[in-house]
């Protein structure tokens, strides 16, 4: 049998009291949720655990959320069940999943509630493997390993440790976008808790508006507890594809990015390049054979790359090669520009600041440039009428990076990101600068991240949270 106290008052809530850990009994100087929760021991789930006081473990500490209570919920019910106490209480709250996002805008203070759903990893297809119903704990890499246990492929991101509904509730970038669209574009319903702490469900048919909103601006919206996403039944045995990764020295960058700004991006195709560690690489990716994989790619090819790591892979290892962006911890304030165009003068210049930063301080040696590109067909064909996301015609997304440990670099950080950022959107080939919102760093104006949504999504706003307690992820009131 398993064996799980409710609550485990972990270390945290004691060491900022001072003491030593293994007490069950909350003082006065706990915040006010978890004095609450200790005096009420049938309020939650038996799976559920309490955590007082702040946390780590983050992708980036650099603005993270310290909260005054983690609560990790055992099941969907505890989710309204925190929001009403949380509510009735007066006190910010905030749901976690793959605890990925990097945004400044999270405003939780030590009397806040961080709602971590990470153990909500239910997964289930239906018999044609055309629906899959999950919980929102399930990441990147648990949706992708299910489909392939189930003959299957779904829409998600390309990062492992994403969760798939914090991506795809703010758009889903991923490989699969160029065949069926973004992870919002799956969706099929949405079970969510609103911001009185009520469990509804959400289908384009029940209620058109919040349904449109919550594709796009999710997190302003509700708590999405579980959904029905799209998923396309596809035999291991066809389920692989082309790529890996192309080292090539930085003399080359001008011919890549104008290789890469010419080439047109089917929907079998996709890129990333990345400068890291004082490396220039690009990583192709093609839905189909080798042969044909490296005809489409070839005027990347032919520009001779130092080291060709592409091979065909199956459908489970395809993100593999972002799995070092995944490591959890240190500090990285990172800011992203939309592309319509890649100019080769200014990726130059993006190089050269790139690597005088990533030289000058030896601790931000993991200090990445990330560029993804995407085939946009399809994501216009569903069109933005479907879902609030507002930058379908898109085809580059380019995130710095900047990684490191000590705080005394922020400054430095900040000034560099905001160099990159500004030569990259001095040369985006877009109307005005844009961003992605799970790639923003916060500072951006609402215009800038919601584009031709933000008015119609504001008015909602005021009918589905009027008192505005959904508003940690780029709150639209
Ligand atoms: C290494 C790395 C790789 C990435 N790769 C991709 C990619 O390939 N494609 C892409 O599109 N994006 C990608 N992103 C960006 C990613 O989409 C955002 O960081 C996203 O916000 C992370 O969601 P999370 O649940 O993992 O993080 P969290 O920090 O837990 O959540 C981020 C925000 O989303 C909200 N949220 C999460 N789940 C829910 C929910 N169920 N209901 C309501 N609100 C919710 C949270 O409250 C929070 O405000 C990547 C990020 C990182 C760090
Ligand atoms: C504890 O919570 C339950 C469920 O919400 C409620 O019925 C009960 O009255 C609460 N008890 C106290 C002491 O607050
Ligand atoms: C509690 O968690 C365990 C292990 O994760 C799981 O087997 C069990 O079903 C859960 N119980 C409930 C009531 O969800
Ligand atoms: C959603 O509903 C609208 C009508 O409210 C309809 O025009 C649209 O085609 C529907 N979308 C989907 C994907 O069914
Ligand atoms: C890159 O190419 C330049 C010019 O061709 C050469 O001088 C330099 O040594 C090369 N760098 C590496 C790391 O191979
Ligand atoms: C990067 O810097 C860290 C901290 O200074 C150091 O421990 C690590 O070895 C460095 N890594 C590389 C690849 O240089």
């Amino acid at each position: 049998m398993r064996q799980r106290r409710r609550f485990s008052w972990a270390c945290a809530c004691l060491l900022s009291l001072g003491q030593g850990c293994g007490g069950t009994q909350p003082t006065a100087s706990q915040s006010a949720i978890c004095a609450a929760l200790s005096s009420n021991q049938t309020l939650l789930s038996a799976n559920a655990t309490v955590q007082c006081g702040g946390q780590d473990g983050r992708w980036s500490d650099y603005a993270a959320p310290q909260p005054g209570a983690v609560v990790t919920v055992g099941a969907e019910d505890d989710i309204a069940t925190l929001v009403r106490l949380a509510n009735a209480l007066e006190v910010p709250f905030l749901l976690q999943s793959g605890a990925n996002g990097w945004a400044d805008t999270f405003a939780l203070d030590t009397r806040g509630l961080v709602l971590d759903v990470s153990q909500l990893k239910d997964v289930a297809f239906n018999e044609a493997r055309s629906q899959v119903a999950f919980q929102a704990g399930v990441l990147i890499e648990d949706l992708v390993a299910a489909a392939w246990q189930n003959n299957a492929r779904v829409a998600t991101g390309t990062c492992n440790c994403v969760s798939v509904l914090g991506a795809g509730l703010g758009g889903g970038l991923g490989r699969g976008a160029g065949l069926y669209g973004l992870g919002l574009d799956q969706l099929l319903a949405v079970h969510y808790v609103d911001a009185e702490g009520r469990q509804r469900t959400v289908t384009n048919a029940s209620d058109a508006d919040l349904w449109w909103a919550i594709k796009g601006a999710g997190p302003n919206f509700g708590l999405v507890t579980s959904v029905v996403y799209q998923s396309y039944a596809v035999a291991q045995a066809d389920n692989t594809a082309w790529t890996g990764l192309l080292y090539f020295n930085d003399s080359a960058i001008e011919d890549i990015v104008g290789a890469i700004d010419r080439l047109a991006l089917e929907p079998e195709m996709q890129l990333d390049f990345y400068f890291t560690q004082g490396l220039v690489a690009v990583l192709p990716f093609y839905l189909g054979d080798e042969a044909t994989g490296r005809a489409k790619f070839a005027s990347v090819l032919d520009i001779g790359p130092e080291l060709d790591a592409t091979a065909v892979t199956s459908y489970d290892a395809w993100n593999a090669a972002g799995d070092a962006f995944c490591a959890k911890g240190g500090r990285k304030p990172s800011y992203e520009a939309n592309l319509q165009t890649l100019d080769p003068t200014a990726w130059r210049q993006v190089w050269d600041a790139y690597s005088l930063f990533y030289e000058t301080y030896a601790e931000a040696n993991l200090t990445t440039l990330l560029t993804e590109c995407y085939s946009t067909a399809k994501m216009q064909e569903i069109g933005s009428a479907e879902s609030a996301y507002p930058w379908r015609d898109i085809k580059c997304y380019s995130i710095v990076i900047p990684w490191y440990t000590s705080e005394a670099l922020d400054a430095a950080a900040n000034a560099f990101g905001q160099e990159v950022r500004s030569i990259l959107s001095a040369s985006s080939g877009t109307d005005a600068f844009s961003a992605y919102i799970n790639f923003a760093h916060g500072d951006e104006t609402l215009a800038e991240v919601y584009g031709d949504s933000l008015s119609r999504l504001q008015t909602l706003k005021k009918t589905y949270d009027p008192n505005g307690r959904l508003n940690q992820w780029f709150p639209l009131s």
